[in-house]
């Protein structure tokens, strides 16, 4: 930190345990003053553009004015209360917007308060979707390789190991099926030999739909999903979509799955569910799934209910984001973004220890070599005066959809500019 931290910082880092991060040999974190549409503003009054949008959440930017609005409006009349035996018209109304969205008859929308949670819901749904047909044989999932959905139990499960961070766990998770996705004909075969072989203990599939985020941003095409809904169908399965990340148009369709023309048989949401401002997610299934619980035997019913689920304030959120992205010219903005981004990027190729340079909607990825010094790489990108949080070997931008071009360009700019110095931490 460049000046004098805060009165608040020392005392609290004491305290605090921060996340995906040794303690003893990180860099501080930067002490944020405020935010305001895509700045995050230090306390020692420096302004960073932002490049991440918060973990890919802010997709408004930040303190939306009109999502601030209706947040205000709700908290003065109600904040929460329990969706045990109590109904409020946030709630309500956020899951009717949300299934009229959904592709299908993806209708049924059960909501919990982040995306690792709204995973859990999605699997204990898929497990007992078959226990209450009678098969209790169908327990195990198939996710795939380089995918990451959550670091909760059952989540981290289902993560590849390493690109879900989790090899420790090994041994203490339960153990379900990591395959390769389905790129190409010979892959489908393959996966199709796979599922001959366990179908009949496999209670759903999992997967990030088009692009695998936190296991290093690697997309793959519409055709891939249409595979899995084929073989999800052959093999009598449940598909779940984790549109955690892929939701609310970051990748150019409001969610992924309509890009592939494929209506999976769960969908999993948070992030950008509330523009980025609260804690809020959605795990929805279609009619069928909804109609295995739907029992005069109570035991049918399903087992679970997050204290904060639907909470007010979030779902006043939710439903303010939903206006936005009807009145405002969201998916227009991606399509600029993207443009934008292949173009900024695009001198990335000529640089040493670039891979790969790659963008999907409002996704721009440079790949590297290697990255020897992480930690080094971020400050750099925080003295261009950008917030860019590059893990692995992977450099990425996802800002927010409201992000002005100039703001855009810089950041841009920086990231051709920090990974064509030496010293940078990638060599
Ligand atoms: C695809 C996907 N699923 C699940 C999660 C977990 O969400 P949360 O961090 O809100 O628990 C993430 C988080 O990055 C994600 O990208």
């Amino acid at each position: 930190m460049e000046e004098k931290p805060p009165d608040w910082y020392e005392p609290g880092l004491r305290h605090v345990w921060l996340p995906y991060v040794q303690m003893k040999t990180m860099r501080e974190p930067l002490a944020v003053a405020r935010t305001e549409g895509c700045r995050i503003v230090l306390d020692d009054g420096r302004e960073l553009i932002d490049g991440v949008a918060s973990w890919w959440t802010a997709c408004h930017g930040y303190n939306h004015p009109y999502i601030r609005g209706a947040v205000e409006r709700q908290l003065a009349v109600m904040p929460h209360v329990m969706l045990g035996g109590l109904a409020h018209e946030q709630a309500y109304a956020l899951a009717r917007r949300l299934a009229a969205l959904m592709p299908g008859d993806l209708e049924r929308v059960f909501f919990s308060d982040s995306g690792s949670v709204a995973v859990e819901v999605a699997m204990k749904m898929a497990v007992q979707y078959w226990v209450n047909q009678g098969v209790r044989t169908r327990k195990t999932f198939v996710a795939f390789r380089g995918g990451y959905h959550g670091d909760t139990t059952g989540a981290m499960a289902v993560c590849d190991v390493e690109a879900g961070m989790h090899a420790l766990f090994r041994g203490f998770l339960p153990e379900h099926v990591i395959a390769d996705l389905p790129v190409d004909e010979e892959s489908a075969a393959a996966l199709s030999r796979l599922l001959d072989t366990c179908a009949s203990e496999i209670a759903a599939m999992i997967v990030e739909p088009l692009v695998q985020g936190a296991g290093g941003m690697r997309f793959h095409d519409a055709d891939v999903l249409r595979r899995l809904r084929a073989l999800a169908d052959r093999y009598e399965l449940l598909l779940i979509f984790d549109e955690v990340f892929t939701g609310f148009a970051r990748t150019g369709t409001m969610f992924a799955c309509e890009a592939a023309g494929v209506v999976p048989d769960i969908v999993t949401l948070s992030k950008a569910l509330t523009g980025g401002t609260l804690p809020l997610a959605a795990t929805i299934a279609r009619r069928k799934v909804f109609d295995a619980f739907w029992s005069d035997d109570p035991a049918h019913a399903l087992m679970h209910g997050p204290t904060f689920m639907g909470n007010a304030l979030a779902c006043a959120a939710a439903n303010a984001s939903l206006d936005l992205f009807e009145r405002e010219p969201r998916l227009a903005q991606v399509k600029d973004i993207s443009a934008a981004l292949a173009r900024g990027l695009a001198p990335c190729r000529d640089l040493p220890g670039v891979k790969d340079v790659r963008v999907l909607g409002a996704i721009g990825v440079v790949e590297l070599e290697r990255i020897v010094d992480l930690a080094r790489l971020r400050a750099r990108f925080v003295e261009e005066g950008v917030f860019i949080r590059p893990f692995g070997t992977t450099v990425y931008l996802t800002p927010a959809f409201t992000i002005e071009a100039e703001d855009l360009a810089k950041l841009t700019a920086a990231v051709v500019k920090v990974l064509g110095e030496s010293g940078a931490g990638i060599s």
